[in-house]
């Protein structure tokens, strides 16, 4: 199914500062990297241990599909996986590279889609696509393929936005169309492009990839007048780093608005 589009040029037109607090799409570090990897470490060591290596002592392979600025490809390739980032955005990728560099980690990303990963078959120990599910014009595919690239046993990690009233509220008409609270002023996301977890255990399920979990995501500030920083972003007193740090995203019981899991190739 070839889904409606999106603005995924935003990638480009900012993609040069994810790693910039003041950039809107550092939103998806200050906390929610943190909150999302400390969830997939712990999968991690149920299903696969603490020692990231293989029989032959080297490092197990990590694909990030819909890599961005490279958050996430950086954090697992700190724990000692080698890792693989794809992504269509090449201002992105190369920021990606970039930070890479500076940070002295060996990063190999590669300018691709998720509907056709430039890698061969069978040839990852974990995939992982976050914010990413989305925002791709064609799931069925981008699932076919992950399932394609993957080892038998190979574990699949994931988040997205769920397709329900609450992110209809959260992630359309707060973050992206009110003007006292919007952080984007283009359409990032579509409402009907969300993905219900039973829609994605269905897709999965098709492709040999078995759902083990769904969790929530979202944030544990207990405080929800938090939300008044939205406001005072706009008014630049805040950075959106900083941002998603008081926010405090992480494991949550409610899957109302995003959730995250994993599955196993069969
Ligand atoms: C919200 S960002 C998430 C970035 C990163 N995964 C993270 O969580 O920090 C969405 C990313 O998906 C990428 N993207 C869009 N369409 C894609 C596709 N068809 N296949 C793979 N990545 C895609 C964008 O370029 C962008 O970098």
């Amino acid at each position: 199914m070839v889904r409606v589009a999106i603005d995924n040029d935003i990638y480009n037109r900012v993609g040069e500062t994810w790693w910039d607090e003041d950039n809107p799409l550092n939103l998806l570090h200050g906390s929610m990297t943190p909150g999302r990897f400390a969830y997939f470490q712990k999968i991690l060591g149920e299903r696969v241990g603490r020692d990231f290596t293989g029989p032959d002592f080297t490092p197990l392979r990590a694909l990030d599909i819909g890599s961005g600025g490279g958050f996430l490809a950086e954090q697992f390739a700190r724990i000692g996986f080698q890792v693989v980032g794809v992504d269509p955005s090449p201002v992105s990728v190369d920021a990606a590279r970039r930070h890479a560099a500076a940070s002295a980690l060996e990063i190999e990303y590669r300018i691709g889609v998720g509907e056709r990963l430039p890698v061969p078959d069978a040839t990852f120990d974990v995939a992982y696509c976050c914010d990413v599910l989305e925002h791709v014009s064609d799931l069925d595919a981008v699932i076919a393929e992950t399932a394609r690239v993957l080892e038998p046993g190979g574990l699949y990690l994931f988040d997205t936005i769920n397709r329900t009233r609450t992110s209809k509220l959260i992630a359309i008409k707060i973050l992206q169309e009110w003007r006292l609270t919007r952080v984007f002023d283009t359409p990032i996301h579509e409402w009907s492009m969300f993905i219900t977890p039973a829609e994605l255990v269905r897709v999965t399920e098709r492709h040999g990839l078995s759902v083990g979990e769904i969790v929530g995501l979202g944030p544990r500030a207990k405080n929800p007048l938090r939300l008044l920083d939205f406001v005072r972003v706009g008014g630049s007193s805040l950075s959106y780093g900083e941002l998603s740090r008081r926010l405090d995203f992480g494991q949550i019981r409610s899957t109302a608005n995003s959730y995250m899991g994993y599955a196993v190739k069969r």
